[in-house]
This record gives C-alpha cells, structure tokens and sequence, in this order.
C-alpha cells in the first residue's frame, strides 16, 4: 500500500507529465503551421512518450493500491520565436522535470519507500537523455543562425525520428 504522502505527490507529477505532452503537442502543431514537418513529427513524438511517462506513474499507483487523481491540465504556449526558442523553451521545462524527479526521489527516501525508488530510478536516467538531445539540437540550431538550407536539414533530420512504443516492464 501507497502512502498517502507519495501518493498525492505522484498524483502532481502525473499532471506535471501530461502537460509537457501537451506543450509539445503545441510546439508539434506550431512546427506543422511553419511548414516545418521534421520539427513536428520530432514534438509529436516527444508528446507520446510524455503520456507514458504520465501512465508509468498511473500504473504505478494502481498497482500500490492508491488511488489515482486527474488534476486541472494548465494551458500551454502556442506561439513561439522560432525552432530554437521552442528548443530553448523544452529544455528549461526538462530541467524543471528534472527538479520534481529529484524532489520525488527525495521525498521517497525520506519516506523509506524503496518501491517508489526505484521507479524514479528509470526516471532520473531517462531525464540525462532528454536534457541531452535537447542540448544537442540547441547547439545545432544555434550554427544553423538564420542559415535557410541549415534549417530544412536538421528539418529532414528530425523527420526520421521514429516512436517505439514501450514493452511490457519497460
Ligand atoms: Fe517526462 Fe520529458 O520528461
């Protein structure tokens, strides 16, 4: 059994997890509107692994016998600078996401909840990476500049990211 305290925590980070599917699902449809298809199929795909980080949390308080609570999703931004301001932007809410990990795991270890542990666990390994690849696409879009043809190949590139949807146990 759940307690209570790591119950209504997880419970915010679920809503913490939807919304970044819902903010990269309006940079997904921000990039369509641009013209830019590699940009949004990259953002669509960071939305659907959103939603199974969010029903990783779901799944988790269900199979601990807690009860999951839906809380009110905040609107995100629609309007952007740019490919490098939406990158910018997805990277400072990853270091965000970054912190409520960190603060879960925190708050796990206080509560000598080492189920809950080492759940977190896949989550503090899966944030290194997600701080990385938008790391490594800032750093493109910053060589590209305003370089017209530069932007259509990091476009073509982003275009070949594929989703792989999760196994059983993953
Ligand atoms: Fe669910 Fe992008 O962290």
């Amino acid at each position: 059994m759940i307690n209570k305290t790591i119950e209504k925590a997880l419970n915010e980070q679920i809503n913490n997890e939807i919304f970044s599917a819902y903010l990269y699902l309006s940079m997904s449809a921000h990039s369509t509107y641009l013209g830019l298809k590699g940009f949004a199929n990259w953002f669509m795909i960071q939305y659907q692994e959103e939603m199974e980080h969010a029903m990783k949390f779901y799944d988790y308080i269900n199979d601990r016998g807690g009860k999951v609570i839906l809380l009110t999703v905040k609107q995100p931004e629609g309007e952007f600078d740019s490919p490098l301001d939406m990158f910018q932007k997805t990277l400072a809410h990853e270091q965000f996401i970054t912190k409520c990990i960190n603060d879960l795991v925190d708050l796990a270890i206080e509560q000598k909840d080492h189920a809950t542990q080492i759940l977190l666990q896949w989550f503090v390994t899966e944030q290194i990476e997600e701080e990385g690849n938008d790391n490594e696409i800032i750093a493109k879009l910053q060589l590209i500049g305003e370089n017209g043809n530069g932007l259509l190949m990091l476009d073509k590139e982003l275009s070949t990211r594929i989703y792989t949807p999760p196994t059983k146990g993953e």
